[in-house]
């Protein structure tokens, strides 16, 4: 695994994220809400850095990847959010890769009558885009590799790590390899 970037590298992104967002908002409150299950150490460190009334909640998404690195069809529960009706929301996730979840979340917390929606991810995956938005506030423009940790998961393992790190190929197999081993059943003797 090739680390990307350090639990520090991280550390002065977030502080520069909540920065940036604390410029734009001020003290006026904001709802943040959290895209699960990927957000979740986002979402704790950036909170902790923001000022003024903040109340958090938490949405799922999820691309159907399963066992792949490549996204499926898209599935959203919005069924935990409170009434946004006239509220300034911050909607937080850890990735932008092709964008298809942040732009139907957006058109989602819209939906819900929000004075303002506005989005920061962690990570922006270079040249993949495929929708015609962009995050309003972006920590890190990343290669396009396939990421785990600070959140993210391959396959559900590999959220603790606290830096970033890239998988190849091999690390892939050897993942996947690993895992089969854990599933199988205890041989008898
Ligand atoms: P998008 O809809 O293609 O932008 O995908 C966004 C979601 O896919 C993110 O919220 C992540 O959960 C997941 N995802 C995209 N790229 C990666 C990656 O490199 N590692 C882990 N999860 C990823
Ligand atoms: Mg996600």
């Amino acid at each position: 695994m090739e680390i990307l970037l350090s639990a520090d590298d991280l550390a002065a992104g977030i502080g520069r994220l909540s920065d940036d967002v604390k410029r734009e908002v001020g003290r006026r409150p904001i709802t943040v809400v959290g895209v699960l299950t990927g957000s979740i150490v986002l979402v704790a460190d950036l909170i902790r850095r923001l000022e003024g009334p903040v109340t958090v909640s938490m949405v799922w998404a999820s691309s159907y990847r399963g066992t792949a690195t490549r996204p499926g069809e898209l599935e959203l529960r919005l069924d935990l959010l409170p009434d946004l009706a006239g509220q300034d929301v911050l909607l937080v996730d850890d990735i932008f890769d092709t964008g298809h979840t942040l732009k139907a979340l957006l058109q989602e917390l819209r939906r819900r009558g929000a004075a303002s929606v506005r989005s920061l991810v962690l990570l922006r995956k270079t040249g993949r885009s495929e929708v015609d938005i962009e995050p309003d506030f972006v920590g890190f423009e990343i290669p396009d590799k396939f990421v785990v940790g600070y959140g993210l998961d391959f396959d559900g393992d590999l959220r603790h790590l606290p830096h970033l790190a890239a998988l190849d190929d091999d690390d892939i197999a050897a993942a996947r390899a690993s895992q089969a081993r854990c599933t199988e059943p205890a041989s008898r003797s």
